[in-house]
């Protein structure tokens, strides 16, 4: 049977982990060629090697998205070792919340640089390739859809207290989809948000699980979710409960087929039935 993506290759940001590590298992399994980033090297070699036992085609661009050369270096992987460029899902990043009264300078701005600028900056970078793939194939009358997916929240839609950073760095990258689609409609790229409601990964995991923090360039952050407010939030989805990082990915992967080439611009809410 032809799988969906045979032969494209696909950027996935943050995918040593959560969300972003099914997105490339599942976009993989579909047979494309993936270029996996995370923060920490060890998780992303993790998926790179799963990928690859598992018969797919993977590689590692280790580093933060946040770095100021990152975007032109994880394409430049894709480029170097598969040629091309046809899926970027903008996933990276981690939460770090406060009251606005108490939340820092820094917490306000790094949480801006990880969600919201670091997509612009790799879609800047890819920007040079998909113009020249899109003139070439279309002067040769083989038009070739690319897909980007970025990686929004209900924070970010809806709004979210103790998260003045991230429901704007959220609601930013929306800002940033609808611009690219109408920018790259030309070269036929499908530029669309997903935005999570509750998935469970270790940035929601319960706070009586024991690991409640995360490192993140050196610095520990606090996430999870106090039992009580888990199960309250659990309690206003219509289907019950959190969503498994598999079941996230299968919304990214809606985007990322050719049944969604006529698809852009839009900003689809994954949480279980709540809006
Ligand atoms: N889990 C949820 O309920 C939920 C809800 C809405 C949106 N999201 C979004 O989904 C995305 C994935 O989150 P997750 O829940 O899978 O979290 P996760 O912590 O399980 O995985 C995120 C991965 O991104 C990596 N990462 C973080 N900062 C990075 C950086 N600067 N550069 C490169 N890699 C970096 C981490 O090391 C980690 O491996 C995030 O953008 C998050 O904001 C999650």
């Amino acid at each position: 049977m032809t799988r969906k993506l045979e032969g494209k290759v696909a950027l996935v940001s943050g995918s040593g982990r959560g969300i972003g590590r099914e997105i490339a298992l599942k976009l993989a399994s579909e047979g494309a060629r993936l270029v996996i980033n995370d923060l920490d090297a060890e998780p992303a070699e993790h998926t790179v090697a799963d990928i690859l036992a598992a018969g797919g085609q993977a590689v590692a661009c280790i580093g933060s998205v946040t770095e100021a050369d990152f975007g032109d270096r994880f394409v430049k992987t894709a480029l170097d070792n598969f040629g091309g460029i046809d899926i970027i899902v903008n996933n990276a990043g981690y939460t770090w919340d406060n009251v606005i009264q108490k939340m820092t300078d820094a917490q306000w701005e790094d949480i801006l640089a990880v969600h919201l600028t670091a997509p612009f900056r790799i879609l800047r970078a890819a920007s040079d390739f998909i113009r020249d793939a899109a003139k070439r194939e279309a002067e040769a009358g083989t038009p070739v859809f690319r897909k980007v997916v970025n990686i929004s929240s209900t924070s970010g839609v809806y709004g979210n207290a103790g998260q003045a950073n991230y429901a704007t760095a959220k609601a930013g990258i929306n800002g940033l989809t609808r611009a690219m689609a109408k920018e790259w409609g030309r070269y036929k790229v499908n530029v669309n948000s997903v935005a999570f409601g509750l998935i469970m990964t270790r940035l929601t995991q319960s706070l009586t699980s024991g690991n409640a923090s995360v490192d993140i360039g050196g610095r520990t952050i606090a996430v999870g979710v106090q039992p009580e407010r888990l199960k309250a939030a659990e309690a206003t989805i219509p289907l019950g409960r959190g969503g498994t990082p598999e079941e996230a990915a299968g919304a990214v992967y809606m985007f990322c087929i050719p049944e969604s080439n006529y698809v852009s611009g839009q900003v689809l809410v994954c949480g279980g039935g709540r809006p």
